[in-house]
This record gives structure tokens, C-alpha cells and sequence, in this order.
């Protein structure tokens, strides 16, 4: 079974259970200043989660594009990969453990759907702690469903609590589906929870009932939700009993146009290789347009395809080869994503912008690090002039490093990187506070204020076609990204907040509308994108605002206080940002 038609069936037996499909979310999160990446389904849904009505009711079923990026180190090994997709099938305080479970058992097993072999499965079940008890609820579940006491493993949070993905938000106890490769147990303590190989897991089912508040603080949410992914490329690869992901047809395609670029046989570059093209592809290919940087996702985006480029070297491959590989991802996906079509043009000059720059600097790099490497360390001061004068990131000099078994001073690092006053991955390290979904007071406000903002721009500039092109919101700032051409005067500036700043004066009224996407579109509301739901939710602030959005708003404009734009700046190519506080 190759991938397309396992989503096939996973869409189809979801809706034979009534769920309704969703399109994939962005893979820049929205409302959420914690994460960098949507790293799970759960992401754009935490306001649902959380008790919001979702127009399309409750119970959901979705693929979404996720990246991961906290094991970059460990591509290439059977199983990790940075761009995944993930099936999910979501209860917003609908159906709980029994059927969600009895589901994904029916769906794995029953020769109409996977037709998996239940001598296959294991499962896990929370072992309970201090905040929450034991799940012996779902335990009995999977006996009755037919898997064997023996085979029912109860682990403690570390593997069996999933979420929240930042500091706070919904989370939950999960219960996880392997599938037993019938390898060897490496020890008398093997289980599911080893990473040897013999236990792959395929399917996880959180029961998010839990918010976490703070750390060591938990409550319960509103409603019981089920949050459930199933990594596409995982279960593809177990379905035709391959040993890693790479063996899956997608994959496949990508292998074998590098081995046909070069004659030196190094399984791990690539890998490398291919991994880190699929995930620029998705990221440069995504509606909201990252390019490589120094700050942010644009950071993570050149540092992989850094690595790549390091990798294309060892194997000797001629230059500039990114296009030729990100083409075949276009290729393969653009059915399901059409942002890929859409973005072709960007994504391919953007990969051949970084290949030239870093192309040229690389080799004296190399050189340079041969040098310093004699020394048998690397101080602050080296990475730096490496990072600053031959582009490398530090990760690809630790990297270096660690093949010749050296060390490199990485706190000196970022010391001297703030000495030097970049933005950067320490910027980029500073959103992790707050909380996914942080629904703090100051978040809600400045989320308004971005829909007052968005609307004053288009009036001030007189230009209709101005949209949103990215926002990101922590407790402090407001972040908001446009397409626009040129910078924006001080007297426009100017203009721009005034114009807010009536509009939190005259005490609008902010209201949630659920409407159809066309009616919607017939009333001119604000959208970022071209796909959504059927049925979507639309805030309006009066007649001034009316904007395609899941949420949350303050009630009232007269709640912001005073809105103040603290930066304007160029973005990327034909985009400005603006940096805003409320006070
Ligand atoms: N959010 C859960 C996961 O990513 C389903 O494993």
C-alpha cells in the first residue's frame, strides 16, 4: 500500500464514522508564539480543544503537514524524518476512550481497512502520577478489543502523556499502538518503550482533558477531546514490512534521483539529502512564504539546507542540484497541497539563491575549519567568524566537530552572537515561553488589535489587495507581516495608529459569525489563505473589520487600551513587518 492510498482509507473510514474532513493548516502556526513549526494536528485546533465550537462540528478527521525538528541529528536512522504528514481524527468533547480506541483497532485490523494482524500489536496504557490516575479505563478496552495482558504495557508520563507542546495548554494521558517488527527483544526489560527496533510505533491516542497551567499545575479542560495522529510515512512503511522509512514509495523517488547524481556510495548524506529537500519544499512552498534567514523559521530553513548542501559535497554532486530534487516533491504532493504549484516559482529561486551564496563560501569554510580543527577545539570566537564570514551555522560546525571527536565552545557562541546584536536562533529560543495556545489576557488583546491593524493598513495605504502574509503573537508584541512594496512613511505610520486607536475608542462590539466559505468571500472578509472549511468562523468589529479567524477576541474594543507600532520593517522580498504593543 503506498501513501496515497493509505490517507485514502484512513479519510474514508473516518467519515463512514462521521467526521469531517478538514484541509491541512499551515505549517507556520497561527496563534501560537511557542513553537516555531506546527509539529502536531493538534496545533491549529487548541482553541477547539479548548472549548471553542468548531463550525464543522465535533468530530474531525484531517492530514496535516507537521515538522519536527528536535532530532535533526538522528535523520537518516530508520525512522526519523523532519517533514512528516499526520492522519488525525479528533472528538471535541464528543466521542472519548472506548470508541476512539475500538476505532483505531477496527482500522488497523479489519481486512477492509489495514487488515494488521493483532499477534502484531502492543499497546501502552498511562501508569498514572501525582497529577493524574492510572488508565486502566483504556486497558480494559484493549483486552475486551482481544490484545493479551502480556502485550499491554503501562508507562509512566515520560512516554504515555502527550502535550502540551509549549509551557502550557491541553494535554492528556495517551495509549500507543506498536506495531512488533519481530526483531529480537534486545534485553529482558525490552518493551515498547526501547528504542532497539523492535517496537514501531504507528498510531497515539490522547485523551486531552487536561489543561496545564503552569508548571507542576493542572486542571481539568471544558470537554473530554481525543486527539489522535498516525504518521503516514510510518505506517507505509510497516504496511509493506520495510525496516525504514526511506523503503516507502515516496521516499524512494527522492533516493534515487541522488544516487543517480553521484558515484560515492554514503547511505547517510543521502538521506540527509533527501529529508531536508522534502521539508525546504514544504516550508519555502507554504503560503506564508519563509525564506532562508537568520531569524526564526528562516534559520531552521538555512540551517538544513546548509546541511544538505555540506552533504552534496562529500558525495561530489554538481551544483546547483536543489531545484531537480524539490521539483520531484512539487510533483509528488502538488495534488493534495496546491500551494506547492502555486509557490513553484518562489520555492525554486529561493533554493537556488541559498545554493549560489553558500556554494561559494563552503570550500574556503571547510579549509578554514580544517585549520582551526588542528587546535583540537573551537572557541567562541571561531564558530563566530565561521557563522559570520563563511556561513556556517553552528549546528553544522558542532557537527563538523563531533565527526573529529572535538568540542566547540557553544555558550561562548551565543554570547558573541549577542555581542554582534543579531536576532537569531536566540531570538528564536526566547518565544518558547508562554504557552501553546497561550490564551493570556495580553495575547488576546494584541490578536485583536492585529485585525485592527490589518484593516487600517488596507485603508491608510488605499491598497485592497494588501493581505496578510504571517502573525505571530507573544504576551509583549503583536507581529504582522503584509505584502507591501515599499517602506511605510512616518506620516503613514502615524496614520495607521491613529486609525486604530479610534476604532478601540468608539467601543466596538466584537463579534463571532459562522457562515459558509462563499458567503464569506461574498462579504469581503479578510482571509490569508485560498483553502478553508466549508463552514468557517469570521470575527467582525463592527463595520470596520471583518476577518476569517478561529480566535479567541476580546468582547470589546474599548479593552485594548492605547495600540503603538514600535518597528516597521522589511520582511522578505515585496513583504514589510510591523512590530506593535498595546498599552
Ligand atoms: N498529538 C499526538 C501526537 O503527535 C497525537 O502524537
Amino acid at each position: 500500500m503506498n501513501t496515497k492510498e493509505l490517507k485514502k482509507k484512513y479519510i474514508a473510514f473516518f467519515l463512514s464514522k462521521n467526521h469531517k474532513e478538514i484541509p491541512s493548516a499551515s505549517l507556520i502556526p497561527d496563534f501560537d508564539p511557542t513553537v516555531l513549526f506546527t509539529t502536531a494536528g493538534m496545533h491549529p485546533l487548541v482553541p477547539y480543544l479548548m472549548g471553542q465550537p468548531h463550525s464543522e462540528g465535533t468530530r474531525i478527521v484531517d492530514v496535516q503537514k507537521c515538522i519536527r525538528t528536535v532530532d535533526i541529528e538522528a535523520v537518516g536512522d530508520p525512522h526519523h524524518l523532519t517533514f512528516f504528514e499526520m492522519l488525525g481524527n479528533w472528538s471535541l468533547g464528543d466521542y472519548f476512550k472506548k470508541e476512539s480506541l475500538e476505532w483505531s483497532f477496527e482500522f488497523l485490523t479489519k481486512k477492509k481497512w489495514l487488515g494488521i494482524n493483532i499477534d502484531k500489536l502492543s499497546v501502552t496504557c498511562f501508569k498514572g502520577n501525582k497529577d493524574a490516575p492510572k488508565d486502566t479505563e483504556s486497558a480494559k478496552i484493549w483486552l475486551n478489543l482481544g490484545i493479551p495482558k502480556e502485550r499491554i504495557y503501562f508507562l509512566p508520563a515520560e512516554d504515555n502523556w502527550w502535550g502540551p507542546a509549549g509551557e502550557t495548554g491541553p494535554c492528556g494521558p495517551c495509549s500507543e499502538i506498536f506495531y512488533d517488527t519481530g526483531a529480537r527483544p534486545c534485553s529482558k526489560k525490552c518493551d515498547p518503550s526501547c528504542s532497539c527496533g523492535k517496537y514501531f510505533e504507528i498510531w497515539n491516542n490522547v485523551f486531552m482533558e487536561y489543561n496545564k497551567d503552569a508548571p507542576q499545575k493542572f486542571s481539568k479542560l471544558k470537554q473530554k477531546n481525543v486527539d489522535t495522529g498516525m504518521g503516514v510515512e510510518r505506517t507505509a512503511a510497516v504496511l509493506n514490512g520495510f525496516k525504514t522509512v526511506y523503503e516507502i514509495d515516496i521516499l524512494q523517488e527522492l533516493l534515487k534521483k541522488i544516487k543517480s547524481l553521484t558515484k560515492v556510495e554514503n547511505d547517510s548524506s543521502i538521506k540527509i539529502i533527501a529529508d531536508h529537500i522534502r521539508f525546504a519544499t514544504f516550508v519555502l512552498g507554504d503560503d506564508r512564504r519563509i525564506a532562508p534567514s537568520n531569524v526564526d523559521q528562516g534559520y531552521i530553513l538555512r540551517r538544513l539546507l546548509r546541511r544538505a548542501i555540506r552533504h552534496a559535497k562529500q558525495l561530489s554532486i554538481k551544483t546547483p542540484f536543489l531545484g531537480e530534487l524539490a521539483k520531484i516533491v512539487i510533483k509528488q504532493y502538488k495534488e493534495q497541497y496546491d500551494e506547492l504549484e502555486k509557490n513553484k516559482s518562489f520555492i525554486l529561486s529561493e533554493l537556488e539563491k541559498e545554493e549560489i551564496k553558500f556554494s561559494k563560501t563552503l570550500e574556503t569554510g571547510l579549509r578554514e575549519f580544517e585549520k582551526l580543527a588542528k587546535n583540537k577545539s573551537i572557541n567562541a570566537k571561531q564558530a563566530f567568524l565561521l557563522f559570520q564570514s563563511y556561513g556556517f551555522p553552528l549546528e553544522m560546525t558542532v557537527e563538523l566537530a563531533t565527526e573529529k571527536n572535538i568540542k566547540v565552545d557553544e555558550t561562548g557562541f551565543s554570547k558573541e552572537f549577542k555581542a554582534h546584536q543579531k536576532l537569531s536562533r536566540v531570538g528564536a529560543e526566547k518565544r518558547f515561553k508562554g504557552g501553546l495556545g497561550d490564551a493570556s489576557e495580553e495575547t488576546i488583546k494584541l490578536h485583536t488589535a492585529t485585525h485592527l491593524l490589518n484593516q487600517a493598513l488596507r485603508k491608510v495605504l488605499k491598497d485592497p489587495n494588501l493581505k496578510q502574509k504571517g502573525s505571530n503573537i507573544t504576551p509583549e508584541r503583536l507581529r504582522f507581516d503584509f505584502n507591501f512594496d515599499r517602506k511605510l512613511t512616518d506620516q503613514e505610520k502615524k496614520a495607521v495608529e491613529t486609525l486604530v486607536n479610534k476604532k478601540i475608542k468608539e467601543a466596538i462590539a466584537v463579534e463571532r459569525k459562522e457562515m459558509t466559505f462563499e458567503e464569506a468571500k461574498k462579504l469581503g472578509a479578510q482571509m490569508e489563505f485560498d483553502k478553508y472549511p466549508k463552514i468557517v468562523s469570521v470575527y467582525k468589529i463592527g463595520s470596520f473589520s471583518l476577518e476569517l479567524c478561529s480566535g479567541p477576541h476580546v468582547k470589546n474594543t474599548k479593552e485594548l487600551g492605547t495600540f503603538k507600532i514600535k518597528k516597521e520593517e522589511s520582511s522578505a522580498a515585496g513583504i514589510r513587518r510591523i512590530k506593535a504593543v498595546v498599552e
